[in-house]
């Protein structure tokens, strides 16, 4: 059974005055669907500290938008993951779209990035997905299978157990054109395929256990009929994710497809 997730990607935004004011009303929202879904917010570095606090005991874990793939060292503006896991973090975003492109993060990088998390004992964050070119070339499968590839190469198959992957097409990213639900259907199925394919017969499903999520502008408007695909086990919401009315609604969409319907807890 793998149990939905929702989480936040605040990306490069964000003041200390901005999200107290965001957590305030964000936390109320989110603590009615804490039990029936997991719940993340990966703020920037620099913020950490400050919502973990606004976090308490809320059952809302913390996450960072990514870590380095070194111990400790001369590499100035880098966070180890074993400062982000005393930070208090619990996932790590590794391979964002925006770090393999932005900042040209090649996918061995990224692997050795995904090999650090795991090694603080944080879950990792996989983002996988591919350009407009890419896809309107037919090579949306290979390009996720080599980056999926690189990680299974770096740390073996089995390290999926304890990560998540995220389905993130560059094209939808902050564009407000969100794939339709026949194109994340089935890159998500591929992806599991390619899971199962990778693992030893005497292994776990683990293209059955993995979760796999999607990103990309999901809104309060399309995040239900994304989320009731079968093989959606959730999202990374990056615009959204700053509205505490929009986040909160995708929460509860995310809990209603899941098939857990209406207040499960208050605190
Ligand atoms: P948007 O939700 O703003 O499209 O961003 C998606 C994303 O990149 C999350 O990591």
């Amino acid at each position: 059974m793998r149990k939905p997730i929702l989480i936040g990607n605040w990306k490069m935004n964000g003041s200390l005055q901005a999200n107290q004011a965001l957590m305030v009303r964000l936390l109320p929202r989110l603590r009615l669907f804490r039990r029936a879904i997991d719940l993340a917010i990966c703020p920037p570095s620099p913020y950490l500290f400050q919502v973990r606090d606004l976090l308490g005991y809320t059952g809302v874990m913390l996450g960072a938008q990514n870590a380095a793939g070194y111990v400790s060292g001369a590499y100035t503006g880098e966070n180890s993951a074993t400062m982000l896991q005393e930070m208090g973090c619990r996932y790590v975003i590794v391979g964002h779209s925006e770090r393999r492109v932005l900042f040209h993060e090649s996918s061995q990088e990224v692997a050795a990035r995904f090999r650090a998390v795991l090694s603080a004992g944080m879950t990792p964050i996989l983002c996988v997905g591919e350009s407009l070119t890419e896809r309107e070339s037919g090579l949306t499968s290979v390009v996720i299978e080599q980056q999926l590839q690189a990680v299974v190469d770096e740390v073996g198959i089995a390290a999926f157990a304890n990560a998540v992957v995220a389905y993130e097409p560059v094209w939808a990213i902050g564009t407000g054109q969100t794939a339709t639900p026949e194109q994340i259907s089935e890159v998500h199925q591929k992806i599991r395929k390619f899971v199962a394919g990778s693992a030893p017969e005497a292994s776990i499903d683990l293209g059955q256990e993995l979760r796999i999520v999607y990103g990309g502008s999901v809104k309060q408007a399309n995040a239900y009929d994304i989320f009731s695909l079968a093989d959606v086990d959730g999202g990374l919401i990056g615009g959204a994710s700053l509205h505490a009315d929009e986040f909160g609604a995708i929460a509860g969409a995310l809990a209603d497809a899941s098939g857990v319907t209406g207040e499960v807890s208050a605190i």
